[in-house]
């Protein structure tokens, strides 16, 4: 949450990193800032409530410059957005800036032992001890690096910090512990960034920065030292491919919509060179583990939200196909339970954005327990993908709404292809599968040519307040996937139900103001969640059904139907969530929601 950039060049970097700000505003949006430091050592500190548009019309009207820059991104942990709340924070004599992502967990006790000695507060933000207490040291030592490794020392929590001085005009001081950082670099200009993509337009030659790495950044040299001040070494450079079509929005409305009409290519990018006609599986990045995979006993996924549903899918993919018993978890979760795990066991982290601090703890919380760790991850280079033993890349392309869509779908492909990979045997049901996969695309092509009649259906459905979603089987993550989606992007309350839990409790709620969209696919369980559909029916309340199977017999019964194009009950998934996005994409645009950048909401977690 929270996105920083820092540049140091030979030219005005102002616009270079209101540019970089823009493609971070994904990470938080409530408030942004800049300080830029000039030639002459002046200051100018310019921050702003909103996003980074109003940011750029504010910066408009003094047309600043300078060569020395940070900026950030917020989503506000420790007070409400506003302009002192916002970063870059300053200490008391305004000579040093900083920008912070993360959570400085004693801030309390180190602000108050920095009152005590005369420092004044005038954010409610934990992020303004950090330029205070690297003066308090460097008043002591007289040097800024030092002073910088001392107050990390001091720190508690999770952080990546980017900071500028008066006192050395000519560098940018970086660390990260928990929270990503990299470095870019051309012949004459350095950036550092929450995110690699956010520079990628300017540079795919880049360093990532580990945990505990603290660097000093200079046009010529950049160094980078552990906590006790001794030089590990210089950075190490990379080239990485990145698609930078992925950050502008085209001729798109706005990123939701463009990346669900992506999706179809997405899937083609998911099973392309892993899955061919010939119905062989090869997942190259797991091709290092290989003879580990053999001897797994048991898998035990771990993410959230919607990452999590994948997972929920993952489970009956690979029960079914792989005959693996499968956990799924919530990371926030599983890393505060005393689970018994053995070496046989291997655990999975599912990730868009590579990022989410939940997911890191689960993967740190295994990390002496010798188990296999495998990442399924959009996020390329990014820390999850590093933390893992092995791995399969989604390569959804960069995903900028918030509200998760074509990673989702890739995430559930790459979960099928896992599960085929691991399947012993080769029996029908797998060369289905198989040949499903190859047809989906197309098939999801036809869902989204159902857009207008989707639209169509919202505008009727506009006024209810609430919505349960239902299904049974590979159809209840979906339902749970569903009204997530929905929620996020319109404010409108949805739960997600297994169809078989309604008479459980949940039925009490039906009424004719409650409507239900159940799910039901063509298939061993079809009848059973036709069953439930009646007794809502019975009880008034109004019915979407969403299915792949032509029954005559049901159209009467219900208020509206979506028909999808058929496929076995594994693909519909990936079928019928395209059709639940666009049914919330549509329902936020109907009642003018910011889609991209719904309230109260990053698209990546990085504090817990
Ligand atoms: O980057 P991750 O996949 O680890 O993120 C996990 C969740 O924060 C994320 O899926 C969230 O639920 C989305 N906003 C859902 O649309």
């Amino acid at each position: 949450m929270c996105g920083i950039i820092g540049y140091i060049g030979n030219d005005n970097g102002v616009d270079y990193v209101l540019g970089g700000l823009k493609n971070l505003e994904y990470r938080g949006y409530d408030s942004s800032g800049i300080c830029i430091i000039n030639n002459s050592s002046q200051t100018n500190l310019i921050k702003q409530v909103g996003g980074i548009d109003k940011l750029v019309q504010k910066i408009k009207i003094t047309k600043p410059n300078g060569k020395l820059i940070i900026g950030h991104t917020r989503w506000a942990t420790h007070g409400k957005p506003s302009t002192q709340n916002a970063h870059p924070h300053f200490n008391n004599d305004r000579s040093i800036f900083i920008v912070h992502n993360g959570i400085i967990e004693n801030y309390l006790e180190i602000k108050s032992k920095l009152t005590s000695r005369g420092y004044k507060f005038i954010s409610e933000t934990d992020s303004e001890v950090i330029p205070n207490l690297v003066d308090f040291y460097y008043k002591k030592v007289n040097s800024l690096s030092r002073a910088f490794r001392m107050a990390l020392s001091d720190l508690k929590g999770t952080y990546a910090i980017c900071l500028v001085s008066t006192i050395e005009p000519d560098k940018i001081f970086v660390s990260r512990l928990g929270s990503p950082l990299v470095i870019g670099k051309t012949k004459d200009k350095i950036f550092v960034s929450s995110d690699p993509s956010a520079i990628t337009n300017k540079t795919k030659t880049v360093s990532f920065l580990n945990d505990f790495d603290i660097a000093e950044v200079a046009l010529k040299k950049i160094k980078i030292f552990n906590q006790k001040g001794n030089k590990v070494s210089s950075a190490k450079f990379e080239t990485i491919s990145h698609n930078d079509s992925q950050n502008n929005l085209g001729d798109w409305p706005n990123y939701m919509i463009k990346e669900i009409n992506q999706i179809p290519e997405v899937v083609e990018l998911a099973i392309k060179g892993r899955l061919g006609a010939n119905h062989q599986i090869k997942l190259g990045g797991l091709d290092d583990v290989s003879t580990q995979l053999e001897h797994i006993d048991r898998i035990v996924i771990v993410g959230c939200g919607t990452s999590y549903y994948a997972g929920l899918i993952g489970e009956y993919l690979i029960e079914e196909f792989a005959n693996i018993p499968v956990e799924v978890e919530l990371s926030s979760e599983f890393k505060y339970k005393n689970e018994p795990i053995s070496r046989s066991t291997c655990l999975i982290a599912i990730s868009q954005s590579g990022e989410t601090a939940d997911t890191i703890a689960a993967l740190n919380k295994v990390k002496d327990f010798g188990v296999l760790k495998l990442g399924i991850v959009n996020s390329i280079g990014s820390t999850i993908s590093r933390m893992t033993d092995a791995g399969v890349y989604c390569h959804a392309g960069n995903e900028r709404s918030v509200a998760s869509t074509k990673a989702f779908i890739a995430q559930v492909t790459v979960l099928s292809l896992l599960a085929l990979r691991l399947a012993k045997t080769r029996n029908k049901s797998v060369d289905d599968l198989m040949e499903d996969l190859l047809n989906l695309p197309d098939k999801i092509r036809k869902v989204l040519d159902q857009s207008e009649q989707i639209q169509k259906l919202v505008h009727k459905y506009i006024k209810y307040k609430n919505f349960l979603f239902i299904g049974r089987k590979y159809n209840y993550p979906i339902a749970l996937e569903g009204a997530l989606k929905l929620k996020e992007v319109s404010y409108v309350h949805a739960e997600g139900y297994s169809a078989g839990e309604m008479k459980h409790g949940p039925i009490a709620l039906i009424d004719k103001s409650f409507p239900t969209i159940v799910i039901a696919t063509k298939g061993d369980l079809y009848k059973k969640t036709i069953s439930n559909l009646l007794e809502i029916k019975s009880r008034g309340g109004p019915i979407i059904l969403i299915t792949n199977f032509q029954d005559q017999k049901i159209k009467n019964m219900v208020d509206d139907i979506v028909y999808v194009p058929e496929s076995g009950e594994e693909t519909a998934v990936q079928i019928i969530s395209v059709a639940l996005q666009l049914f919330a994409y549509y329902f936020s645009l109907a009642l003018g929601k910011n889609i991209d950048k719904p309230r109260n909401l990053a698209k990546s977690v990085t504090v817990e």
